[in-house]
């Protein structure tokens, strides 16, 4: 079965085409962060407008590309028409997953089509899986520009939230620690650049809830002290001079600080739970010092680490696909009633459990 799979629920516009959930012939993003860069952070009402303007290229580009992925003896236009479509409904911002689900739902319609609703960190938790670099069951982080979650994922669609940020999500906390410094939009990468020349131990940042008995994670603390660190205690200076060396030594200490909570509060989740092999999606998992101290924690707690490739963690249209197939699979999507799609932004809480 070949999905076409749609998402929009941040700044990302992506389509895919993957068969019988694992097979990705075609994976297109068409990212809006140059858009945004100006504005410091993604803009609601202009992130819906620019998934209008691009979503039917995207589509047309991600189902040319799925032609072209095929073997010359096949005839493309029958190996590449989509058998049914999968779309990201929630979490995101409204307008959004609005565009997304209008565009899937119309296809849907024309091609009389199966469509199925997403839940795009169930989809990102899926990563690992459709890459196939690990096996069930896994304990899964889901780190990016809006959420921190941590999922116990026992099968595609058997995921468990066991907790997520109380506050800011990881990825905001590098966005807003690199405004702090000055390093532009968005702040992970430029936070990450600077920190490989810094010294991680130069400052004491935080590492708040890293200690306490649950799954869910704070990044607030951590966002004033480096603020206070830079502007001075309560913001009374004096300032810190921002030479490049403070601000290497202040990204490297920052962002040694959220990988050793996030490492540290998924290994311990997955110790509580009995789960012996570790991941980590979304925009964050990019990061190489988590990816490494993952890797290296993992191994000293006798777990297995199992992270995607990048353009599986971030935001992507495949994984949606992939996951949608297995929604199809157990008979999701068909009759009339299949096109009454609704939307849900809000992430739902975790089902809190007796301990
Ligand atoms: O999943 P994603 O592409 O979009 C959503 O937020 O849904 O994640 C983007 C986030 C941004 O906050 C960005 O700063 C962060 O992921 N990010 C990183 C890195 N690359 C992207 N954070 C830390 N280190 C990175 N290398
Ligand atoms: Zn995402």
């Amino acid at each position: 079965m070949l999905v076409l799979g749609i998402e929009s629920s941040c700044d990302e516009t992506a389509a895919a085409l993957v068969r019988d959930g694992r097979e990705v012939l075609s994976n297109v993003v068409a990212s809006q962060v140059a858009i945004h860069a100006r504005f410091g952070g993604v803009v609601p009402e202009v992130a819906s407008r620019a998934h209008a303007e691009c979503v039917s290229r995207i589509v047309e580009r991600a189902i040319a590309d799925a032609a072209r992925s095929q073997p010359a003896t096949h005839n493309p236009q029958q190996t590449t028409r989509p058998d049914a479509l999968a779309v990201t409904v929630r979490p995101g911002l409204a307008g959004s997953l609005l565009v997304g689900v209008s565009a899937a739902s119309a296809l849907a319609l024309a091609w009389d089509l199966p469509i199925v609703a997403v839940h795009h960190l169930h989809a990102h938790a899926y990563a690992p899986a459709l890459a196939g670099v690990a096996e069930y069951p896994f304990a899964c982080l889901v780190a990016s520009g809006g959420h921190t979650s941590i999922y116990e994922c026992r099968a595609p669609l058997e995921v468990e939230l066991l907790g997520q940020t109380i506050d800011d999500a990881a990825g905001e906390a590098f966005d807003k620690a690199a405004a702090v410094l000055g390093l532009g939009f968005p702040g992970g990468p430029a936070v990450s650049r600077f920190a490989a020349s810094g010294n991680p131990r130069a400052y004491d940042f935080p590492r708040s809830k890293l200690a306490d008995a649950d799954d869910d994670f704070s990044f607030s603390g951590l966002k004033t002290a480096l603020l206070y660190a830079v502007e001075g205690p309560g913001m009374k200076g004096p300032r810190l001079e921002l030479t490049e060396k403070v601000k290497c030594d202040l990204a490297a200490s920052f962002e040694q600080a959220v990988c050793e909570v996030l490492v540290g509060k998924l290994l311990a989740a997955a110790a509580r739970r009995g789960l012996r092999t570790v991941s980590v999606a979304g925009g964050v998992a990019a990061n190489r010092k988590l990816r490494a101290m993952l890797a290296e924690r993992a191994v000293a707690e006798g777990m297995r680490a199992a992270v995607a490739p990048t353009e599986l963690c971030t935001d992507n249209a495949a994984m949606v696909a992939a996951l949608g197939y297995h929604q199809l699979a157990r008979g999701e999507g068909r009759g009339p009633d299949r096109l009454a799609l609704s939307i849900a932004p809000e992430l739902e809480r975790p089902a809190r459990r007796k301990r």
